[in-house]
């Protein structure tokens, strides 16, 4: 299909495809930018690349979703406010470029079914299609935790969103059937097996994550003030990741109310996935659920990152036989919630959902049941 979008815009056949897949984060929310752990899954919807190289300096870009093309020089790189879509494959280039691997015009098709604004990461997987689209396109070798970090970098420094690694890295390094326990601080990781009696079901509110970015930097601050403030009592900790639920209480006289409850997410959801990738290793699943329904409450009550379509999604689920946890998933205020549901009762949860949502906010909820599937360097890992 991307093949044939491709001969029809440029009237020949690609010379690279790649693919790159949107995740959902099973728990370790807002704990990526505190140096804390994460529990994503890539799951089976992709922004596909398609192009060939060009004799010039020139990027010819078609996007499938948006219906649009943009061309541009490589040698004048810029931030694109009218056709912003395009900024997250001109801010990989433009890195690349920096950093010394020089890249030839290019004739490019991409687009894809990973929902946009619904909290999967589409702007990750366009941003990691892109670089791993270059790297193929040029045969360079390059180490996955770099392409990870350049990829992070054009959403931070290009397009000019705060985020932190978690997205950019599963995308690139999700594996089937698993789901990749990440420390953010020291970017180890290892993928641990799901089971395949349980399946992880994804519920959107259909509801854009109005807010997102302006809370997002919000929490963001407010993580660092706690720091701060702890740091000040003469404790030695950099980031929330250093701070244990016992300095938190005794911290508790320098933290005012808000901080101390935005604090007590972080340190409590860092322990919960610790805790989760342990139970998931032994085979505890309803343990594992029970500690995606405290992440859930913890950031709709202490981090305060949910939202009303959220609340009532989750809700829903949680009242439905065979549901072993419900949680919203991302970064909040709209999006998608995940649910870890026993394979035999998916299909009827999945009708529950949407016809308790319609009933409660009269709204139509989609529901995708996922399976964990390859990151875009997938197999390539050093
Ligand atoms: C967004 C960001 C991630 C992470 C999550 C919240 O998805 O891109 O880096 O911070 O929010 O866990």
């Amino acid at each position: 299909m991307i093949t044939e979008s491709f001969k029809k815009h440029f009237g020949a056949t690609p010379e690279v495809v790649v693919r790159a897949p949107g995740r959902v984060n099973l728990i370790g929310e807002h704990t990526d930018y505190n140096d804390g752990f994460v529990l994503p899954a890539a799951i089976d919807r992709y922004v596909t690349f398609a192009g060939r190289r060009r004799a010039d300096r020139r990027v010819r870009a078609h996007s499938l979703d948006f219906q649009d093309s943009v061309e541009f020089s490589l040698d004048d790189n810029q931030k694109d406010t009218e056709h912003r879509w395009s900024n997250y494959l001109r801010g990989v280039s433009k890195f690349l470029e920096e950093d010394g691997h020089p890249l030839p015009g290019a004739d490019i098709v991409f687009g894809g079914d990973v929902p946009r604004e619904a909290g999967l990461s589409s702007s990750a997987a366009v941003e990691v299609g892109a670089a791993t689209f270059w790297m193929r396109l040029l045969g360079l070798q390059l180490e996955p935790v770099y392409m990870v970090k350049l990829a992070r970098r054009a959403e931070n420094e290009f397009v000019g969103v705060p985020c932190g690694i978690m997205d950019q890295f599963i995308s690139a390094l999700g594996r089937n059937d698993h789901a990749l326990f990440l420390d953010c601080r020291d970017l180890t990781y290892r993928h641990v097996p799901l089971r395949n009696d349980v399946k992880v079901v994804i519920c959107n509110t259909g509801v854009k994550r109005a807010l997102a970015q302006s809370e997002y930097e919000l929490r963001l601050k407010q993580c660092r003030k706690a720091v701060a403030q702890i740091a000040g009592k003469g404790l030695a900790v950099r980031s929330l990741r250093d701070v244990s639920p016992e300095a938190l209480l005794a911290s508790r006289d320098v933290l005012d109310d808000l901080l101390f409850r935005r604090a007590r997410h972080v340190v409590t959801e860092n322990q919960r996935v610790l805790d989760a990738v342990k139970v998931l290793e032994s085979g505890d699943i309803e343990r594992f659920g029970e500690l995606m329904n405290a992440s859930h409450d913890s950031l709709r009550d202490d981090y305060e990152v949910s939202s009303k379509e959220l609340d009532v999604l989750v809700e829903i689920a949680r009242r439905q036989p065979g549901v072993l946890g419900a949680r919203m998933t991302g970064a909040g205020f709209g999006g998608c919630t995940v649910n870890l549901v026993r394979q035999g009762a998916a299909e009827a949860f999945a009708e529950a959902i949407k016809k308790g949502y319609k009933e409660a906010l009269g709204l139509k909820a989609e529901v995708y049941v996922s399976k964990a599937s390859d990151g875009a360097l997938a197999g390539r890992m050093s």
